[in-house]
């Protein structure tokens, strides 16, 4: 049986020592972190994932303000928008909610944004540090997969990581950072061809495709570390894109869906606003 690797647990781990370190800097230096999340439109999804955000926010000890606009914004107004958050003294960190609608392009949005300020680490900038290997901001989901496989079944050199999913938020960014870690990596995409077989080679297996219960038990190895990114609502319920009954029989460690990846990426959130405010009074990790 597998373990099941608890993400709230260990979000709160990681939680309780942020709030620590800041009630410490906010005696030193008269303030804590700040944070500013736009979110542009009414998504539903987007709309509860920054209010868990601010939430957390709010109970690490990081201040944080929700700057909404309608669907319709323009993306000169929003550019203005970031560009005045780029020059706010108190916002060491500033996110943008994604999707956006479509008439707004992505990239010239990250790319708004200061790269000291961009918590999701998606600034071009951030992004190059990344591929180098000397990136600070990286993007959280991302982080919170390596931190998830170090904390509950350590050892990543040597191992063959097989990604579904190649996005730019959490595909690439994970492969990079499992490389970083000395895992020989393969990334799959819609138009891979023999995805079964490459899925079945793989000591750790991250799904990021959104199709729920999409890898079952017979395309995965024995002692799999199974690590589920997708959320998938089907009737009101939330399916990861493992078939998490089926994968745990045989999987050595595997993410729940909810309560595996999710709360991490709050969690590497909350901590890439510390770093990001951290650099600001020159204190590097
Ligand atoms: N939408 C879904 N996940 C994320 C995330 O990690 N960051 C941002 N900005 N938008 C998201």
């Amino acid at each position: 049986m597998a373990l099941i690797i608890d993400g709230n647990a260990i979000s709160k781990q990681i939680r309780d020592g942020i709030k620590c370190e800041i009630e410490g800097l906010r005696h030193k230096f008269g303030r804590g972190p700040g944070l500013a999340v736009i979110l542009v439109g009414d998504n539903p999804a987007s709309q509860l994932y920054v209010g868990r955000k601010s939430k957390a926010c709010s109970e690490v000890g990081i201040y944080s303000e929700v700057k909404k606009f309608p669907g319709e914004i323009s993306e000169s107004v929003l550019i203005d928008l970031i560009e005045e958050l780029n020059r706010d003294k108190t916002i060491d960190g500033i996110l943008v909610q994604l999707p956006l609608p479509e008439h707004i392009n992505e990239h010239r949005i990250m790319e708004a944004i200061s790269p000291q300020k961009d918590v999701d680490g998606l600034n071009p900038v951030n992004i190059g540090n990344l591929v180098l290997n000397c990136a600070t901001l990286v993007p959280c989901t991302a982080a919170g997969i390596i931190e998830l496989i170090q904390r509950s079944v350590k050892e990543i050199k040597g191992k063959h990581s097989v990604i579904i999913g190649r996005s730019n938020i959490v595909g690439k960014p994970t492969a990079l950072m499992l490389l970083h870690h000395h895992s020989t990596v393969t990334i799959c995409h819609s138009r891979t061809k023999n995805l079964n077989e490459i899925a079945k080679q793989a000591d750790i297996l991250v799904a990021a495709l959104g199709r729920p219960k999409f890898i079952t038990r017979d395309m995965v190895k024995e002692g799999v570390i199974a690590i589920d990114v997708g959320i998938n609502r089907v009737d009101g319920k939330l399916w990861g894109d493992f078939d998490f009954e089926g994968v745990k029989e045989v999987a050595s460690a595997i993410t729940p869906v909810p309560g595996g990846v999710g709360p991490m990426t709050v969690a590497m959130l909350l901590k890439n606003t510390l770093l990001a405010y951290k650099s600001n009074y020159k204190i590097f990790p």
